[in-house]
C-alpha cells in the first residue's frame, strides 16, 4: 500500500506556489493532493511493515484501517499491526515520521548501519527506547524475514547521502549504504521498491529486468525543472535522482527491461505528471507507467 507517494514536500507543498502546487491549493480535480513518501507492506494483511516513515504517518495510519490498532475482546490498552519499520535513507521525509511512533509500543527498526549511525547522532530519535524499539541492520543481500512470511533483500542503489549528512563535495551516485532498494516478497509474489536512484546502472538495471512490478523514483520529470520554475537551485541528478525525461532519464531507461507493472512513487511537487491531463502524463502512460496516489494498493 502506498501510503504516501510525494517526494519531500508533499503535494501541495506548504510554501509552494509552483504550477502543480497553485493547482492542488485551488482543489482542481487534476491534482491529487500527495503526502510524502512511505509504503506499508504485508504479506498476511494483519502484519504491517512501514517502509520508510513519513512527517505525514499519523494521518496515513488514520486513512488506512488495516493499520489501525485493533479490536479484540477483553483486551484493552495499547495495540498496533505495525510490527517494523525499514528505512531506506536518511531523508527527512523518509524518518521524521519515527518521532511519532513513541509512546511505548514495540518494533523492530530497520536500517543500514550507516544510517542507524546517523540517527543516533541525533539525540532526539531517543524517544524510541531501545528496550522496546529494537534498531537492527540491513544488510546486503542476505534476506531478512521481517515479519512471518515477509522476506526482503536489500541492495544498493547509486544515491546520495541525506541533505543535512551531506558534507562539503558530496559525492552522487556512490554505491553504499547511504540510499537502498529493496525486493520484497511473498511467497511467489515480489516486488521492487527504489524510491530513490542517482542513476540506473547495469547492475541495478539487470537485477530489475523482468521484474512482476517496480515502484521506482519519479521526483523530477526534467533534471532542471526546479531550476527553471524559480523553485531551487540543483538539478534532480544533484540531489540524487535520475530525472524522467530526456537523455539517460527513467522512461529511457527502463524501456527495454520488460517490467510488468511500472509505478512512479516519490514524485516532487514541481513535477508535470502529477496534472493528469499533461502531455507528460500522457507520455509517461504511453511508455507503461503508472503514477501513484496515496492510498494505491499493489498485489503482485
Ligand atoms: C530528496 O529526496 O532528495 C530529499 O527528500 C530532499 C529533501 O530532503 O527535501
Ligand atoms: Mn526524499
Ligand atoms: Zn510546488
Amino acid at each position: 500500500m502506498v501510503l504516501g507517494s510525494a517526494a519531500g514536500g508533499g503535494v501541495p507543498q506548504w510554501n509552494c506556489r509552483c504550477r502543480v502546487c497553485s493547482l492542488a491549493w485551488a482543489g482542481d480535480p487534476r491534482v491529487a493532493r500527495r503526502t510524502q513518501s512511505s509504503l506499508a507492506v504485508s504479506a498476511d494483511g494483519e502484519q504491517w511493515m512501514l517502509v520508510n516513515c513519513a512527517p505525514e504517518v499519523l494521518a496515513q495510519i488514520g486513512a488506512a484501517p488495516a493499520l489501525q490498532p485493533r479490536w479484540q475482546a477483553g483486551r484493552r490498552g495499547r495495540d498496533s499491526p505495525i510490527g517494523a519499520v525499514l528505512v531506506t535513507n536518511g531523508d527527512v521525509d523518509h524518518v521524521a515520521g519515527l518521532l511519532s511512533l513513541r509512546e511505548s509500543q514495540p518494533f523492530d527498526l530497520y536500517a543500514t548501519p550507516e544510517i542507524h549511525a546517523a540517527l543516533r547522532q541525533s539525540r532526539i530519535f531517543d524517544v524510541l527506547a531501545e528496550e522496546r524499539v529494537r534498531r537492527l541492520p540491513l544488510a546486503f543481500e542476505h534476506p531478512l524475514e521481517p515479519l512471518p512470511g515477509l522476506e526482503v533483500r536489500v541492495f544498493p542503489v547509486p544515491g546520495k547521502a541525506a541533505l543535512y549528512l551531506e558534507g562539503p563535495a558530496p559525492e552522487i551516485g556512490a554505491l553504499g549504504e547511504a540510499t537502498v532498494g529493496l525486493e520484497l516478497r511473498a511467497g511467489s509474489r515480489s516486488l521492487f521498491y527504489v524510491p530513490g536512484c542517482a542513476r540506473l546502472d547495469a547492475a541495478l538495471a539487470e537485477r530489475l529486468r523482468g521484474a512482476p512490478a517496480l515502484l521506482f523514483d519519479g521526483t523530477l520529470w526534467d533534471d532542471r525543472e526546479m531550476i527553471e520554475a524559480g523553485l531551487g537551485v540543483k538539478t534532480g541528478r544533484r540531489m540524487g535522482h535520475m530525472p524522467i525525461a530526456g537523455e539517460g532519464g527513467s522512461l529511457e531507461a527502463f524501456a527495454e527491461l520488460e517490467i510488468e507493472r511500472k509505478v512512479f512513487v516519490h514524485v516532487n511537487n514541481s513535477n508535470p505528471i502529477l496534472i493528469e491531463d499533461s502531455p507528460e502524463r500522457a507520455a509517461v502512460a504511453a511508455a507503461g507507467w503508472d503514477v501513484a496516489r496515496d492510498g494505491l494498493e499493489i498485489r503482485p
